[in-house]
């Protein structure tokens, strides 16, 4: 096969690899990114790139028969899901022995797919993650650093108040100063000007129209916005699509060597080929990264890659319910798709947790609040090889899943009980499930920073060889991760771009 020679690759386009990029391309350094996922810059027959979570199509999902929504009844009727073709969309959910992990595909990775929510975590618990990192350069270089960059930007609270659309958000706000409960805004990378907008009806719906898990036509900064566009303008990067990267291994000059799967949209691998690199900055997110280099490590590809690799893994403590309010308490047929309040009880060291209250936008009175709450859930778990079966597994259980149910359920009966209300029991499948325990949105960890890499993102055991991504982070943030994921990374690239090159 052909061998592509390249002074840098990116594997990945999510927010670590787009950062690296981005980085990279404007310190003149010819860098190639390799994304597996697809470019979505082509509209459908519907005149529309992606489809909305009302009517899901083939574009919804990667290479599944059927939609695996993260809600999977309503009303006990399995009318949530719908049968697809099989093809190369933009969500995936990896299943593994006990835990489902739902990533992004495509151009952007989870910036496509995730509810845009850019939270900075408390620096006290951020210091008590990365005992190694100087919180005070992260909290006034770094983070402001990301936030501009990826385009954060706050709603304004006259029109929060007034909307129809985030009354679902204001009813559950409701509930929790009745129980005595902290609730706070949170910024968000969908641009509140064009929500305005769609509301007045002067621009296309998106997030007022079901957009949100399989894609934001409209309004969205996602990476391909934001920290892509600015990397392609640099002229030294480029993206190659669909093109999976299996495996990596070192050439005896010390140059990296990626096998890797061509594919097109329907799955068939249309060609394999390599790729050499100097330098190789590892982008694929915490299930992506870590499986690369657990495979990596155990097959003897990289055996000097030490024991930590694999490690340090959670959910950052993700747990998803629903409450039935009163019928007086309505959450209105309209919602909007990106949440913009949290319930912080963060600080409540009996039982930190902070939920973020999530939509349920289906276009009909429900009387629902949605959650998602991230507890701090001390449980980890780690990757591994298994040669007979040549996959990497998860060796989760549903034992360090039921404690963040508990966490999260000490803090909802608190607001049942302030407000004399029930959960609701028809939203996940079976009549008795309560708390999504089985999914997550938050895949942290891996490739934990200061263990299987040093403190700035080297991986240990070898030289010129990066992780920018989640799997950095040790399994809990607290918040949703983003901001911290793409502050960490610019971090890294500004020491690595100063040191090794
Ligand atoms: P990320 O997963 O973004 O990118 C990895 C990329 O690498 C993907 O595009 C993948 O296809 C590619 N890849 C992986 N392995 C590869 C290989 N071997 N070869 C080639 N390509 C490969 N967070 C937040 O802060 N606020 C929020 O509101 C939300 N909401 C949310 C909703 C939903 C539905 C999801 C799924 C997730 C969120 N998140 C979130 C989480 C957030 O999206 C997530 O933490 C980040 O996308 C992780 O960024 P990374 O850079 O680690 O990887």
């Amino acid at each position: 096969a052909d061998v592509t020679n390249v002074p840098a690759v990116v594997v990945g386009s999510g927010y670590g690899g787009a950062v690296a990029a981005l980085r990279l391309g404007q310190a003149g350094i010819r860098t190639v990114m390799i994304e597996m996922g697809q470019l979505w810059n082509t509209a459908g027959s519907d005149g529309k790139i992606f489809c909305s979570t009302a009517a899901p199509d083939k574009r919804s999902m990667w290479f599944k028969t059927r939609t695996e929504a993260p809600l999977a009844t309503f009303l006990w009727l399995d009318v949530v899901n719908k049968d697809i073709a099989s093809y190369a969309g933009v969500l995936d959910r990896v299943h593994y022995d006990n835990m489902s992990v739902y990533v992004g595909r495509g151009v952007g990775g989870g910036s496509l797919v995730n509810g845009g929510m850019a939270v900075t975590p408390r620096q006290s618990y951020f210091a008590e993650q990365f005992p190694t990192v100087d919180a005070s350069a992260m909290y006034n270089t770094y983070f402001p650093r990301a936030r501009t960059m990826l385009g954060v930007n706050t709603i304004d609270s006259t029109w929060f108040e007034s909307t129809e659309w985030y009354q679902f958000t204001r009813t559950s706000r409701k509930a929790a100063a009745n129980t005595g409960l902290t609730t706070t805004f949170v910024p968000n990378v969908y641009d509140f000007g064009y929500m305005q907008q769609e509301a007045a009806g002067t621009a296309t719906k998106s997030a007022l129209a079901q957009e949100v898990i399989y894609g934001n036509n409209y309004g969205k900064k996602s990476l391909d916005k934001t920290y892509l566009a600015a990397a392609l303008g640099t002229g030294n990067v480029t993206i190659h699509t669909l093109e999976k990267v299996k495996a990596v291994t070192r050439a005896s000059d010390g140059s990296y060597v990626l096998s890797v799967d061509r594919i097109d949209t329907s799955g068939n691998v249309v060609e394999s080929k390599q790729y050499s690199c100097t330098y190789l900055f590892l982008g694929g997110g915490s299930l992506g990264t870590t499986e690369l280099l657990v495979r990596a490590r155990d097959t003897g590809a990289l055996p000097a890659l030490n024991s930590s690799v694999g490690g340090g893994w959670s959910t950052n403590g993700n747990t998803m319910l629903g409450r039935a309010n009163h019928i007086w308490d309505t959450t209105g047929a309209n919602q909007s798709t990106m949440p913009v309040m949290g319930i912080d009880d963060w600080a409540n060291t009996d039982n930190p947790v902070f939920a973020e209250i999530a939509p349920l936008p289906i276009g009909f009175e429900t009387w629902v609040s949605l959650y998602l709450a991230i507890t701090k859930n001390p449980q980890r778990a780690s990757f591994t090889y298994d040669s007979a079966s040549d996959a990497v597994k998860l060796g989760w259980t549903a034992a360090q899943s039921a404690v963040s149910v508990a966490m999260a359920k000490k803090l909802f009966d608190r607001i049942n009980t302030a407000n004399a209300t029930i959960y609701r029991y028809d939203l996940f499948g079976s009549s008795s499930k309560v708390f999504a325990d089985d999914f997550c949105y938050h895949p942290l960890g891996g490739c934990v920073l200061g263990q299987a890499t040093d403190d700035y993102g080297r991986v240990k055991g070898y030289s010129k060889l990066y992780v920018t991504d989640g799997s950095l982070v040790p399994g809990n943030i607290g918040v949703n991760p983003f901001v911290t994921i793409t502050a960490l990374a610019e971090r890294t690239m500004e020491r690595v771009l100063a040191e090794d090159f």
